[in-house]
């Protein structure tokens, strides 16, 4: 079995993500190729101390360029996004291929440039964005690749959680325009609201955006306050040609949504045919048929339903840490030529096209006005 060596740069909440993805590889059912982390970078030691404990790290170190000296296969990175365009080109300049974490770069002119320089270097390149490969998901997706929906009426996407209604938290980086970007939440997590509806063709021509700053200023965790100056929450209000006719699209990411802890969701109305699927029920699925009468038939969906087959029993239910595994083995499949017809990881293009609806969005806003993108 062919074995991939693979490195990581960032290890902080996602980078230990990664690894404990890989260190489940097993789970996943004949799958062609094999991944062993072998490198990880990290500036803090501590941080890199907790990969000790994965036998197949040789190298730790605090500088991302030994890393990429290293003979790894691919990097996953995941730090700050005002990280991304540096440590991204460095690692397509050293010759290894990239799986990326979202933003894609602190704004639109990164994403352009990490796409430009990946395409003009021949290296496969993919984004990070999980919740489609959960077998909800999925079947939501399977179900609006082939049924006849009818007049579409209406699309709703979006990425909820309430981890910053509490005043007292303190700042981070995510919070900081500085390091996270002028686009705020849509940087965190906009991709995960995009995703879906781009790879089924559904690209917003327009864009109303409403964003709320709720929050100020929060605890420095020195004694001290400090300015939080990121878009708590965005509502995008577009609009998407499909079949000669324009639909609204709602694309919402709040980091303040009362009582929401991490809910993606999707939900799409035709006149004949529907589909709604969150996170907040993970193995439900409600497809709409118009009949004589009305229906919304409720479906279960456990791990048969995933893309890539795993031990796990048909029935049982799944969770981020199963969406994080299949996202990884369709980032490799797709690199090794493999992925078939199952659903891809976010390319560069849409990562991209998120960052055209955000920066228009942006716009939008401060001009309190409707804006092409
Ligand atoms: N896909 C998802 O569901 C998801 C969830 C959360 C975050 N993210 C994304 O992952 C990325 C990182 O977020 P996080 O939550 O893991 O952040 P984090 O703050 O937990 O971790 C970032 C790590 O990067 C390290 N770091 C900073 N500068 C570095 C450098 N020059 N070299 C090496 N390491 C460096 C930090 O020490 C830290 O450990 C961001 O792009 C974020 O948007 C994705």
């Amino acid at each position: 079995m062919k074995t991939l060596k693979v490195g990581i740069i960032g290890g902080g909440l996602m980078g230990r993500e990664v690894a404990c993805a890989i260190g489940r590889w097993c789970a996943l059912v004949d799958f062609p190729v094999r991944l062993e982390l072998t490198a990880v970078c990290d500036l803090v030691e501590t941080t890199r101390e907790w990969f000790r404990q994965v036998p197949t790290v040789r190298l730790l170190t605090a500088d991302y360029h030994e890393l990429l000296r290293s003979d790894v296969d691919f990097v996953y990175v995941a730090v700050p996004h005002h990280l991304h365009e540096a440590v991204y080109l460095d690692v397509l300049r050293a010759g290894k291929d990239l799986f990326a974490e979202k933003p894609f770069g602190i704004d639109l002119e990164a994403a352009r440039k990490i796409r430009d320089t990946a395409r003009e270097l021949g290296r496969f390149v993919r984004c990070s964005s999980e919740f489609p490969f959960l077998p909800g998901a999925q079947k939501a997706w399977q179900f609006l690749r082939s049924a006849e929906l009818g007049h579409l009426i209406e699309i709703r996407s979006g990425f909820w959680h309430a981890s910053d209604l509490d005043p007292t938290k303190p700042v981070n980086w995510k919070r900081q325009s500085q390091f996270c970007g002028a686009i705020g939440v849509m940087g965190d997590l906009g991709m995960h609201a995009v995703h879906l509806p781009l790879r089924l063709g559904w690209r917003p021509k327009r864009v109303y955006a409403q964003l709320q700053k709720i929050y100020y200023e929060r605890p420095d965790g020195k004694g001290g306050m400090a300015a939080c100056d990121t878009w708590d929450n965005a509502q995008l209000h577009c609009e998407t040609e499909i079949a000669g006719t324009e639909v609204p699209l709602h694309l919402s990411t709040k980091r303040l949504a009362p009582h929401e802890m991490n809910t993606w969701f999707i939900e799409v109305l035709g006149t004949e045919r529907g589909v709604r699927f969150s996170t907040k029920e993970p193995k439900t699925v409600w497809l709409f048929e118009r009949r004589k009468e009305q229906v919304w038939e409720r479906y279960d969906v456990g791990h048969a339903a995933s893309a890539f087959p795993v031990v796990t029993g048909g029935i049982f239910e799944a969770g981020f840490s199963d969406c994080f595994l299949q996202m990884w083995a369709a980032f490799v499949a797709e690199r090794e030529g493999l992925l078939g017809g199952r659903f891809g990881c976010a390319t560069p293009d849409e990562a991209v096209a998120s960052h055209e609806i955000f920066a228009a969005a942006l716009n939008s806003h401060a001009e309190r006005r409707a804006v092409e993108i």
